[in-house]
C-alpha cells in the first residue's frame, strides 16, 4: 500500500492534497468533511485585512475623534471586535477541537499594519498555521518593482515575528523577477510559498456594455503556468512549495509532485465535483504510484524539476519554435 503522507511547513500531513481557501472552507462540518475524504490539511476561507482593521476603526471614529488615553484605546479596540472576527477564531477553535488534520488560518491583506495583531490570536485559538494571501496589483506606474515587492517583504516579516505557527504565503505570478523574490522570501521566515492565487479578473460584456465578473472557477488546463515555476524552483527555494490553481484531477496532482511541490491546494473541483473528488485524486495517485513501483512520495517528488530533468532548458523556453510558428 503506497504511503501517501507528506510534510508541509513541518507539519505532518496524511495527504498532499490540501482543501484552499474558499468559502468551502468556512464551518467545521465543512472543514471535518474534507478531512474525512482525505484531505492532509484544510486552509480555511480567508478573512480580510479590511475586516479586522475596520472592526477597530469603527468605534474609535476617525482621527479627529481620537481617544485622549492609550487604555481607552486599547479596551475601545479589545470590545469593537465584530462578530466576524469572533466568528473566525471560534471556528479555529472548534476545528482544533474536533479535526484530526492540520487546520490553517488565512488572511488576504495587502499591507502590513495593526491587522498583523490579530494573528496573535489565531495562533491562541489553536490554528496549526497561518496562510497570508498577498496581492499587490502592480497597476500604479509610479511604484518601482522594489517598492510593489517590499510590502510582501514587510507583511511577512511582520506576521512572522508576532507567531510561532508556520506561515505560509500564497502569492501570484505578477512579480517582474519571481526567481529572485521567491529565492529571497524565506529570508522572512515562511516555511512555504503557494504558488499560485488565483483572483476575480473583469470581463467585458460586449452586448450591454458592462463589465462583469470572468469565470470564478479554474479550468483544468489552468495549471500549466504553476507547473513550470514549481519545476523551475524546486530545490532552490529555502521553503517548501506548494502548487494551486488547475489542479482538477490525479493527473495534474501527480504533475506537480514530480516538479517537485510537496502538496496542491485545490478549490474550483470542490466547487464543481464535491469534496469527495479528494478520494478519487487520492485514488489515481495510489494507483499511479502502484503502476511506477513507487511506495513513498518522496520516491519521485521533484524528479522531474529543473534541477533534476534531463532536459532542465524545456522549462525555461517561452517562444514557440520556428516549426510551430510556421503552422498555418
Ligand atoms: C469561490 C472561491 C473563493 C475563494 N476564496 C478565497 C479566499 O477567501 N482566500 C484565498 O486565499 N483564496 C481564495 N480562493 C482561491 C483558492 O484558494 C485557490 O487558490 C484558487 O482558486 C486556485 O485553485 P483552483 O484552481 O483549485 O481553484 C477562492 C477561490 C474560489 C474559486
Amino acid at each position: 500500500m503506497a504511503d501517501l503522507s507528506t510534510t508541509w511547513m513541518g507539519l505532518e500531513l496524511k495527504s498532499p492534497v490540501i482543501a484552499a481557501s474558499c468559502t468551502l472552507t468556512g464551518s467545521v462540518e465543512q472543514v471535518s468533511e474534507a478531512a474525512r475524504c482525505g484531505a492532509g490539511a484544510v486552509v480555511l476561507k480567508s478573512l480580510f485585512e479590511e475586516q479586522i482593521q475596520q472592526d477597530a476603526a469603527r468605534s474609535l471614529g476617525g482621527n479627529e475623534q481620537r481617544f485622549y488615553y492609550a487604555q481607552a484605546e486599547d479596551y475601545i479596540r479589545e470590545y469593537s471586535r465584530g462578530d466576524a472576527l469572533w466568528a473566525y477564531l471560534e471556528l479555529i477553535r472548534a476545528c482544533s477541537r474536533e479535526v484530526s488534520v492540520p487546520v490553517i488560518a488565512s488572511i488576504n491583506c495587502v499591507s502590513p499594519g495593526e491587522w498583523v495583531q490579530f494573528a496573535r490570536e489565531i495562533e491562541e485559538a489553536g490554528a496549526d498555521g497561518l496562510e497570508v494571501n498577498i496581492f499587490v496589483m502592480p497597476s500604479d506606474p509610479s511604484k518601482s518593482s522594489a517598492e510593489n515587492e517590499k510590502v510582501y517583504f514587510d507583511v511577512l516579516n511582520a506576521v512572522t515575528r508576532a507567531v510561532r505557527i508556520p506561515v505560509a504565503a500564497k502569492v501570484s505570478s505578477y512579480f517582474s523577477a519571481l526567481a529572485h523574490t521567491a529565492e529571497a522570501l524565506p529570508s522572512t521566515g515562511i516555511g512555504s510559498l503557494v504558488m499560485f492565487n488565483r483572483f476575480f479578473s473583469p470581463d467585458i460584456d460586449i452586448d450591454t456594455l458592462e463589465l462583469k465578473p470572468a469565470p470564478l472557477f479554474s479550468t483544468p488546463a489552468d495549471y500549466y503556468n504553476s507547473l513550470r515555476w514549481i519545476a523551475m524552483l524546486s530545490g532552490r527555494v529555502g521553503c517548501d512549495l506548494v502548487a494551486s490553481t488547475g489542479v482538477h484531477d490525479s493527473d495534474a496532482l501527480v504533475k506537480q509532485l514530480l516538479a517537485g511541490a510537496k502538496a496542491v491546494e485545490i478549490a474550483s473541483v470542490l466547487y464543481l465535483k464535491g469534496f469527495e473528488e479528494i478520494r478519487t485524486m487520492l485514488e489515481g495517485l495510489e494507483e499511479y504510484m502502484d503502476r511506477l513501483g513507487f511506495s513513498s512520495l518522496s520516491d519521485f517528488q521533484g524528479r522531474m524539476s529543473m534541477k533534476h530533468s534531463l532536459h532542465p532548458a524545456a522549462w525555461e523556453r517561452s517562444q514557440f519554435m520556428k516549426h510551430f510558428s510556421d503552422i498555418s
